[in-house]
């Protein structure tokens, strides 16, 4: 308790320290609650459990949540099991919930996570009640100094009408000096964003509002939950290998140079042995510009081969963040963490001309990338930041195994069953199998690359008949529509896209 106390350096705060319960008691039914939190990195750890238990004996108590993105310590999952949700926005990656979404308990927006704060700055949507931020500590001048993540947490610090900090004695005080917090001024209104490279500081090290909105103050101590990514194998490892010759060879073509340009990876296993592969490879002097550093990152670092990282989280495995957060002074100086609305802002990403590599579900003949909507109607968690990314980056890659579920499913389809990245938006396809450069071709000129360079050998001929029925209908993007969803409507039906469907 006592170190609880002397991490709120600002004196007139120190009398607001509370239980969660009795910060719990303060939410009412249908508010809505902005949550720190991004990738299971940053997020509030007691007043949610607080929360569920004090609804229990309230049975239309519902709120909404948004956060900056995933959530860990299962609060995704006690949510959705407590029913008290009514909406939930921008993302979530949590199994019960993505079930409980699917069966239309509550309502879920999957957005753009740069759109979030804009939507609240703009008072488009609803806003925050009471913004819960978990906080390192708060400064002699009452800057509230995030974790591991800073997602939404200054939008919804500055749009709510009240605050609850919880601080977290886990998280280590030399964390304090990494962050760096910008709120661009509301459209129409705005200067541009003086950031032009990964490395430029443009903000203030916490989060500065009114004190006055400070409502209570909770002490946690509980680290974050560690990722589950799993190591590289390797099938990841060749696919990370063909993104490596993909780039080495721009860097012959004269595009880009060894340092390439500042990369940008999605979550997940197989971005992570992506950037594993660059350990083995020439480039040198990189430069990160990315949403969650996984793993990786550090790794790279550790190696020399990055310079420099900037992110709105850090989400990594239990034994990497002994090792990173045990010894956080030795990266300090490498690192920048941001809200998400400028790790992810457009004119950012299109300024500093980066390559962004993201994971799709599947992917279409023409290169259009579903990465949400399995069979083009059941949430898996969300377009996150891919969209952010893919819309504005020099590069756009999307990998993905070329098979899922033992071969049953195809990764390349006739027609992806829903789109979040259009044609227009996608530079690269990586899978496995090869990697299909799609810059500046026609529609007509991008099939046979990506059959032959993504698709699994034992759905390319399927893929073709596919092709040349669609060309008897012609037409600019040659289609079958009465057989493009046929795949997905036999996978549903018989249990494989394989072979059945006679095109
Ligand atoms: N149809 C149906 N299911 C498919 C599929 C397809 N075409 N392709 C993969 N799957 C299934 C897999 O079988 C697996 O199922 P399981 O959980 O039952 O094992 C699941 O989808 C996840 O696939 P996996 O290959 O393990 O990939 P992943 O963990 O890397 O996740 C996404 C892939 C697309 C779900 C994930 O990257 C994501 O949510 N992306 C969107 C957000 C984003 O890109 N953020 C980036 C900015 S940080």
């Amino acid at each position: 308790m006592e170190q609880g106390y002397s991490r709120i350096k600002h004196k007139d705060l120190k009398d607001r320290v509370v239980s969660a319960e009795v910060a719990a008691s303060w939410i009412q039914d249908g508010m809505t609650l902005g949550l720190s939190g991004f990738t299971r990195a940053g997020d509030v750890k007691a007043l949610p459990y607080a929360l569920v238990e004090r609804a229990k004996g309230e049975p239309t108590f519902k709120v909404d949540v948004f956060t900056g993105a995933s959530l860990g310590s299962d609060v995704d999952k006690i949510f959705a099991e407590a029913g008290i949700l009514r909406k939930r926005l921008p993302f979530q990656a949590d199994p019960t919930m993505r079930k409980k979404m699917n069966e239309g308990e509550f309502h879920f927006v999957d957005q753009h996570l740069s759109h979030t704060s804009e939507m609240l700055r703009a008072n488009t949507m609803e806003q925050i009640d009471v913004a819960v931020i978990e906080s390192v500590g708060i400064t002699e001048d009452g800057q509230i100094i995030p974790t591991t993540s800073v997602g939404n947490s200054l939008i919804f610090a500055e749009n709510a009408k009240e605050i609850i900090v919880e601080i977290n004695l886990a998280q280590t005080e030399q964390l304090k000096g990494v962050h760096d917090l910008y709120s661009p001024e509301k459209q129409g209104d705005r200067q541009p964003i003086p950031l032009t490279k990964p490395e430029d500081s443009i903000g203030t090290e916490g989060i500065l509002v009114n004190l006055d909105k400070i409502k209570g103050i909770i002490f946690t101590n509980q680290s974050d939950s560690p990722s589950n990514i799993v190591p590289p194998d390797e099938e990841t490892k060749v696919m990370a290998n063909h993104l490596i010759d993909f780039l080495k060879s721009e860097v012959e073509q004269g595009r880009l140079t060894k340092s390439l340009a500042p990369l940008q990876s999605g979550i997940g296993s197989v971005a992570n042995a992506v950037f594993h592969g660059l350990l083995e490879s020439d480039f040198e002097n990189l430069k990160v510009y990315s949403e969650v550093l996984q793993d990786a990152v550090f790794d790279l670092i550790d190696a020399g081969k990055v310079d420099f990282a900037s992110c709105c989280s850090i989400t990594l495995s239990e034994p990497k963040m002994n090792e990173v957060f045990g010894n956080f002074e030795r990266y300090k100086n490498q690192l920048i963490l941001r809200p998400q609305e400028i790790s992810n802002h457009p004119e950012i990403i299109r300024r500093l001309g980066l390559i962004s590599i993201n994971t799709a579900l599947e992917m279409d003949l023409y290169g259009n990338v579903n990465s949400t909507h399995v069979r083009g109607t059941h949430m898996m968690n969300g377009i996150g930041g891919s969209g952010d990314f893919a819309r504005n980056a020099r590069l756009a890659i999307f990998v993905t195994k070329s098979i899922a579920k033992d071969g049953d499913i195809s990764s390349i389809v006739p027609f992806v069953s829903h789109v979040d990245h259009t044609e227009h938006d996608v530079d690269v396809l990586v899978t496995e199998q090869g990697y299909a450069d799609l810059r500046g071709l026609a529609p007509r000129q991008r099939v046979e690359l990506i059959i032959n360079n993504c698709a699994h050998p034992m759905y390319r001929e399927q893929l073709m008949d596919y092709y040349q029925s669609a060309l008897e209908k012609g037409g600019h993007t040659p289609h079958d529509l009465e057989k493009a969803f046929s795949w997905h409507s036999q996978y549903e039906n018989e249990g494989t896209m394989r072979q059945l469907v006679k095109v």
